[in-house]
């Protein structure tokens, strides 16, 4: 036993071929009974079968091998679970015989509350509360449900078979080829599936309704609903239909199962989960009502269903072969839901809201506590931590920046050979590389590894020397502290004009580029820009000289530039300043040149740069919020006015999100004007739920509107948002209330707030989007966390989302001393779960502090800021 334990990976004295698995799940008590037979190569001389398992109780008179050939019945002389580990260990007599063999093994099990491996979501059903069994084994919790070797290149086929009450839906992988019933039970038995992955492997017993389609090639795809809601599935059957067609297309490969599920669980920890077949969702992600989801809720359905069926190829059909690869999976999903979504909306513009994905990664990866792209795992209890905006957001943008680079033809093709040469098996992110090195012709292993090997990015700075340009690269950190990492970064560049482009490999600390050519004839300053970096393609930041800084200002003034290079400016600008690299002042005036921009994502940005600029300030110098947020409200008011509270016939996708987007902003930084009509606009949502003086798009701003005028001594606003929230069945309009409550400035409020989100009518996967609390509730938020610590980490302690809870309340702290009364709290409470996030979030706070101080020290500061106050 001894042996086998602390062991990151299973031994592989036996491998399995094929998996039976019967499962009888008792909704009412909440239990299962299951039955595995596993088809086994043993492949080395042993004594012992060692597989995974936790969290089952093995009924030890059912385990037995049975040997081919000379058919041969083998009963274990021991056997062993082991609960830390969650192996278990079977020990046989004598030595098993080289070759195939049976496994059997009866077990029986929880469905437990937990939201992993087999467990238990509720619904209503005519009034009445109701059960479902749902799986959700990523990243290694098929062994939860049945004992198992749960690695992802332990690739077998499964042949599933339940016993369920023959009322329900039961769905799994694979088509259904049998259903007995018998009385009240029925017996469903799948198709057996191709070879797979066990983290891939689902089962769903419930009650829904369906709406189905057809691919072009006769793929069957349904949408599974909660009962009576069938029409809210039709956007992402559609959306789903297109993809497949899509992918089979840019893959160059069909989809490999003859039917594709989706179903909406109402108890979901993560968004989505792309299960072989049969894809489960929180209802947030999957749901669309033409009434009541708001634009940006169209836009998440839709990517998450793209991302979800770009696994059915990249994850499923090649899976990683271990989870230090994972980034590749998810990486690469995001990136491809990209292409998905624009080809299937293409006035969405949404290549270029995917900075905010590289944004999200930049941000993550520029603190000294974040880790490199591939990370070594010891644990399966390391997984979890590396769902993060590292192997997503950094990924996806490493694949942009790598495409951008290698041009998207040669990039698709090369892919579409990796697809075929690995399918139905698992790689590594070097065969990724080698297939795209031996399609281009390009170094493509020795520069990515630049950027998977070793965490954080290059800030690149540039200036102009007689002439010429001069390049350097330094590790970016947020902390303003320079790390000595170094990179291949592709560098690209325009001067004065997205004609004159130029780019090459800086592969040094320093490069210099003569540039001469392109400065003839470029006097004047409508075409003196140079802009790095072109469409913010490349996971790097730019810093620029003084000179060439003020250029762009211009440029941006003057209506020059491309919405991906405003983006990437402002954005740069802003983490150069929190570095205390760039002063608040020139951040401020560089703002200033945004007045009248339009574009969405743009805007976007401006508008999370401007909360977190006046948090900063508040504690800073606070003397000076009250200009910070007049200039703010300057900055948003043309465009808030040009869109008004209405949709216009005919508008823009973009425009409906942004209006929204722009209002909330504006009710936040106190607008007075703003606040009074959403509060109007309320009045009437309230008395008629389809009021068209409060469509869906505006109803987060309005929420925030009415929730930032309620305090202690008026609380209407407040209880009727929860009355609003109490009759809705929506859970997207759930989620936008959650997400507006904290909004109050008034702590007692706050608090009131904060332990509704604990009490048993907000799902558990739910509380966590509540957790944005005002400015001024950040205190009690913080002493909330320290009262109910054993009661959070009890309920959200076994998955990823308590998190959420660590990050949200301490990243908002701006003082050493705070950061070291967290530090002291954590001391006797930290475990693996939290671990790096708490580090992470101190960082943060530490990184703030030092802003502050920067700030503070700011000489110019008051002036600049009165006088953009002034301007309109
Ligand atoms: N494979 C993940 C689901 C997952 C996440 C499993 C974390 C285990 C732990 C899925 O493909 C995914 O990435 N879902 C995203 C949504 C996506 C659109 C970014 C999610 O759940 O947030
Ligand atoms: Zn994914």
């Amino acid at each position: 036993m001894e042996q086998f334990k602390g062991q990151a990976r299973l031994p592989k004295f036996a491998v399995p071929k094929s998996y039976g698995i019967r499962l009888k799940p008792d909704l009412t008590a909440c239990k299962f009974a299951g039955f595995v037979s596993i088809d086994l190569d043993v492949v080395d001389h042993t004594k012992f079968i060692v597989l995974n398992a936790a969290e089952l109780s093995v009924d030890s008179g059912s385990v037995s091998f049975t040997t081919r050939g000379i058919s041969k019945v083998l009963e274990p002389s021991r056997i062993d679970l082991d609960e830390e580990d969650e192996i278990l260990v079977l020990e046989f007599a004598e030595t098993l015989p080289i070759g195939i063999g049976l496994l059997r093994i009866g077990f029986e099990g929880t469905l437990n509350d937990k939201m992993k491996g087999f467990y238990r979501s509720t619904f209503e059903h005519n009034g009445e509360k109701k059960n479902m069994a749902v799986t959700q084994f990523e990243p290694a919790d098929a062994k939860r449900c049945f004992p198992c070797w749960d690695e992802p290149a332990c690739k077998a086929t499964f042949k599933i078979t339940l016993d369920v009450p023959s009322e329900l839906v039961a769905l799994s992988n694979m088509p259904i080829i049998e259903e007995k019933v018998d009385g009240h039970l029925k017996t469903v038995t799948y198709q057996e599936s191709p070879i797979m992955s066990t983290y891939l492997v689902a089962v769903v017993v419930g009650l829904f309704d369906y709406v189905e389609d057809h691919t072009s090639d006769g793929v069957k795809v349904r949408v599974y609903c909660q009962v009576g809601k069938a029409n809210q599935g039709k956007f992402a059957l559609n959306v789903a239909v297109k993809t497949l067609e899509l992918y089979k297309e840019y893959f160059s490969m069909p989809y490999s199962l003859p039917k594709l599920d989706m179903v909406a669980i109402p108890d979901f920890a993560s968004g989505a989960m792309e299960n072989y077949g049969l894809v489960t969702y929180r209802e947030t992600a999957l749901l669309y009502d033409d009434q009541h989801s708001a634009a940006a809720n169209k836009q998440g359905v839709a990517t998450v269903v793209a991302h979800e069926l770009a696994h059915q190829w990249f994850g499923n059909l090649v899976t990683m072969e271990w989870w230090t690869h994972l980034w590749l999976n998810e990486g690469f999903a995001t990136w491809v839901s990209y292409l998905a979504t624009d080809s299937l909306f293409p006035e969405w513009n949404i290549w270029t809201q995917f900075l905010d994905e590289s944004t999200a990664g930049l941000r993550l990866d520029g603190l000294a506590q974040s880790h490199p792209i591939e990370v070594e795992i010891n644990h399966a209890g390391e997984i979890d931590e590396i769902f993060d905006a590292i192997s997503y957001c950094k990924g996806a943008s490493l694949i942009q920046m790598l495409q951008n680079y290698l041009g998207a033809e040669c990039f698709q093709r090369s892919l579409a050979a990796y697809i075929k040469r690995y399918a139905c098996s698992n790689a590594k992110t070097e065969d990724l590389w080698a297939a795209l090195e031996e399609g281009s012709g390009e170094p493509v292993n020795k520069l990515m590894n630049s950027w998977t090997k070793q965490k954080g990015y290059p800030a690149v700075s540039v200036k102009v020397e007689d002439q010429k340009l001069v390049f350097d690269q330094s590790q970016f950190l947020s902390s303003g502290s320079q790390g000595d990492g170094q990179w291949i970064v592709p560098i690209t560049l325009c001067c004065g004009s997205y004609d004159m482009r130029k780019s090459f490999l800086l592969q040094s600390k320093s490069e210099t580029l003569d540039i001469k050519e392109f400065l003839k004839d470029k006097t004047d300053a409508a075409s003196a820009w140079i802009k790095l970096n072109v469409d913010r393609a490349g996971f790097y930041r730019v810093k620029y000289d003084e000179d060439l800084a003020a250029r762009l200002r211009y440029a941006i003034e003057n209506k020059f530039l491309s919405a991906t290079d405003r983006f990437g400016i402002l954005d740069d600008s802003f983490a150069l300043c929190m570095a205390r690299q760039q002063s608040l002042t020139s951040l401020l005036t560089l703002m200033g040149a945004y007045r009248e921009e339009l574009d969405y994502t743009v805007l976007n940005n401006l508008i999370s740069i401007s909360f977190k600029i006046a948090r900063i300030v508040a504690d800073a110098v606070p003397e000076l919020l009250d200009y910070v947020k007049q200039f703010f409200i300057g900055l948003f008011q043309n465009s808030a006015e040009r869109l008004g509270w209405e949709p216009k016939p005919g508008e823009s996708h973009l425009d409906a999100m942004l209006r929204g987007d722009l209002l909330t902003a504006l009710a936040i930084f106190g607008h007075d004007l703003t606040l009074n009509e959403a509060s109007r606009r309320f009045q009437s949502f309230l008395e008629d739920r389809n009021t068209p003086l409060l469509p869906p798009d505006i109803r987060k701003a309005a929420y925030e509107a009415v929730m930032r005028r309620v305090s202690t001594s008026e609380r209407s606003g407040y209880e009727s948002l929860l009355r609003v929230y109490r009759e809705t069945d929506l859970s997207q309009e759930k989620t936008r209330i959650l997400s507006s409550l904290a909004s109050s400035p008034d702590p007692n409020i706050t608090l009131e707030v904060l332990n509704f989100l604990l009490s048993s009518e907000v799902r558990s996967q739910d509380a966590v989007c509540g957790l944005r609390v005002s400015m001024e509730g950040r205190e009690t938020a913080w002493k909330w966390l320290k009262d109910n610590w054993e009661h959070i980490s009890k309920t959200w302690g076994s998955g990823f989302l308590i998190t959420s809870f660590v990050s949200a309340i301490v990243s908002p702290f701006t003082s050493f001393e705070k950061a070291k009364e967290i530090q002291e709290f954590f001391a006797t409470r930290t475990k693996p779960s939290i671990a790096r996030t708490l580090k992470q979030s101190i960082e943060r706070v530490h990184i703030n502090a030092n802003w502050v101080q920067g700030i503070q020290n700011e000489e110019h500061l008051v002036q600049t800021l009165k006088e953009l106050a002034q301007r309109k």
